[in-house]
């Protein structure tokens, strides 16, 4: 597998080819997606809730996603694999280097941080550093305390609005990446035309420069409660690697999200 960098990921916009991404928490599953042909693996502090059971991402630490962020990089020596900040680790811009360096020093290329304008500083001095980063918007699951929930985001002109200056201040300030969650899809589209840089969708139609879900939940693991916008791929496949070849095929192609998938406005 080639060495994807964010030269790469951003070249890949450019020539309208699709990022196909997973959140991956350990060696075997990292050196799996990366035999299939997945260009971007998050360790995501998702590991709360499908690792540890919990019932949000508020708990997870620095210390935790850095041990997933080494487990990852072992198996995937070539991989490009964002990190998570854990929650209430980045309320400034130099503690939020400290704890970043700490998930560089895990073999993260990237972290990525959850909100708007408010990161602006934090996203320069990040980068100042040396930092790469992935911002996030739209569904902000650090924030569910404050929502009130998980729920669509920039349903209405204003937000929508918002989320698209956030973007570009966000894109202004250095972010090289960007994940939006949840958002209806033509916002989705709306935000991928507004900037330059690679623009990667979860819930959020397939009109983003790249998708990516949560490992266990398109390996159909939690069968109770599947979200909307997420797909079992292993659903009549015998095999890991059909199912995650399978959603590359599919992000690739476009046809996953569906607008069975998808969010209106
Ligand atoms: O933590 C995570 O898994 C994420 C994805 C939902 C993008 O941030």
């Amino acid at each position: 597998m080639s060495r994807i960098r964010t030269a790469g990921l951003l070249k890949m916009k450019q020539e309208g080819k699709k990022i196909t991404a997973l959140t991956a928490y350990d060696s075997s599953f990292a050196k799996l997606f990366a035999t299939c042909g997945i260009d971007v693996m998050l360790v995501g502090d998702s590991l709360g809730m499908v690792l540890q059971g919990l019932d949000s991402t508020v708990p997870v630490t620095t210390a935790e996603v850095a041990y997933h962020t080494r487990c990852v990089r072992a198996g995937a020596p070539d991989a490009f694999v964002i990190a998570d900040m854990a929650f209430m680790t980045y309320p400034d811009p130099s503690t939020a280097c400290f704890e970043a360096a700490e998930l560089m020093r895990a073999g993260a290329n990237m972290v990525k941080l959850e909100g708007g304008e408010w990161l602006v500083e934090t996203v320069q001095a990040l980068t100042r550093q040396g930092i790469p980063v992935c911002a996030h918007l739209g569904l902000l699951p650090q924030s569910v305390n404050v929502v009130g929930g998980y729920k669509v985001q920039g349903r209405d002109e204003d937000s929508a609005a918002a989320l698209v200056n956030q973007a570009r201040a966000l894109q202004a300030a250095g972010a090289q990446l960007l994940v939006v969650e949840c958002i209806p899809s033509s916002l989705g589209e709306a935000v991928a035309k507004a900037i330059d840089i690679p623009v990667i969708g979860i819930g959020a139609g397939n009109k983003t420069d790249g998708q990516i879900l949560v490992m266990h939940d398109m390996l159909g693991m939690n069968a109770d409660y599947l979200p909307k916008f997420t797909k079992n791929f292993l659903a009549g496949r015998d095999s890991l690697t059909a199912a995650v070849e399978a959603y590359v095929d599919e992000v690739r192609s476009g046809a996953f999200p569906g607008p069975e998938h998808s969010f209106n406005s």
